[in-house]
């Protein structure tokens, strides 16, 4: 635990798809800031290695079994969480899935997947963890869109227009929430190295490469270059900022 910020100390935080990649890193630095942290995962074995990991390194983390699809499962981890480390303070939206091909030859059953992980997920995620928030009068969500869903992306139309969804989504629901203190933002990470990305590229290497001269930074983006822009807006550094949109991508998108 290393980065010297106590800002979250005393918080619970609830990531989402936080067994491995981009929300791994971000329950890792959300604990070193302080936060008891539950590894949310549709992959409990993986979610369970993680916690135990943080654990090893000093962290309060929790495993908790969660299908972003099923809202009944957000309310059975959100309850058992809370059981667990306590009422949630912070809600990071981070599980997805995506898998690259032309609009005209995907089928209707993978945009269903696409839709039920990408944005039904945060919904329901959503749903369940703001009753409390409001009874409480605070909270921080932090959603995690994509360039994808600001400037489009070759192969992936329904995901980018889920990730679209989930910062239309996340500005209403900013306006909703800001008389009870509850903060609603959203981070776009461009080409992080993940295995979601491998995954996504393993049959377009050559995108890969277009992405690459495309990034001004000319690097991939790693899970951790994500995880202080979410700590940032996670904080009460942020008390302030709401219904906002940051890109963390190399430069890649750069919107006025
Ligand atoms: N990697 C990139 O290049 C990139 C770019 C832009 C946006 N993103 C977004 O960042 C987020 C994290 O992506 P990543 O690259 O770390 O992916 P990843 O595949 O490495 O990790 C995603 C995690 O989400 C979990 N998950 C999948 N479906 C789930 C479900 N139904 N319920 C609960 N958990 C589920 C997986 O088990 C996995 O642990 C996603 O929202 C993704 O769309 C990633």
């Amino acid at each position: 635990m290393t980065t010297g910020l106590s800002r979250l100390s005393g918080k619970v935080a609830l990531v989402t798809g936080a067994a491995r990649g981009i929300g791994r890193a971000i329950a890792t630095r959300l604990a070193e800031e302080g936060a008891k942290v539950a590894i949310a995962d549709i992959q409990e074995d993986a979610a369970t290695k993680t916690a135990a990991e943080l654990k090893e390194a000093g962290a309060v983390a929790f495993a908790v079994k969660l299908d972003v699809t099923s809202l009944d499962s957000a309310i059975k981890a959100v309850a058992t969480v809370e059981r667990q480390l306590g009422p949630i303070d912070i809600l990071v939206n981070n599980a997805g899935w995506d898998q690259l091909e032309p609009f005209v030859e995907s089928s209707p059953e993978t945009w269903e997947r696409v839709i039920a992980i990408n944005f039904r997920g945060v919904l329901n995620c959503c749903k369940a963890v703001i009753p409390g928030m409001q009874a409480r009068g605070q909270g921080k969500i932090v959603s995690i869109s994509s360039d994808a869903g600001r400037v489009g992306s070759l192969g992936e139309a329904v995901y980018s227009g889920c990730k679209a969804g989930i910062i239309g989504f996340s500005k209403t629901l900013a306006r909703e929430l800001a008389r009870n203190k509850i903060n609603v933002n959203v981070v776009c990470p461009g080409p992080t190295e993940t295995a979601l990305l491998h995954g996504v590229m393993e049959k377009q290497p050559k995108i890969l490469d277009a992405m690459l001269r495309s990034i001004p930074m000319r690097r991939l983006g790693q899970p951790q270059d994500l995880a202080g822009a979410v700590a940032f807006f996670a904080s009460a550094d942020a008390d302030y900022v709401t219904g906002q949109v940051l890109s963390v991508s190399g430069g890649l998108t750069m919107v006025g």
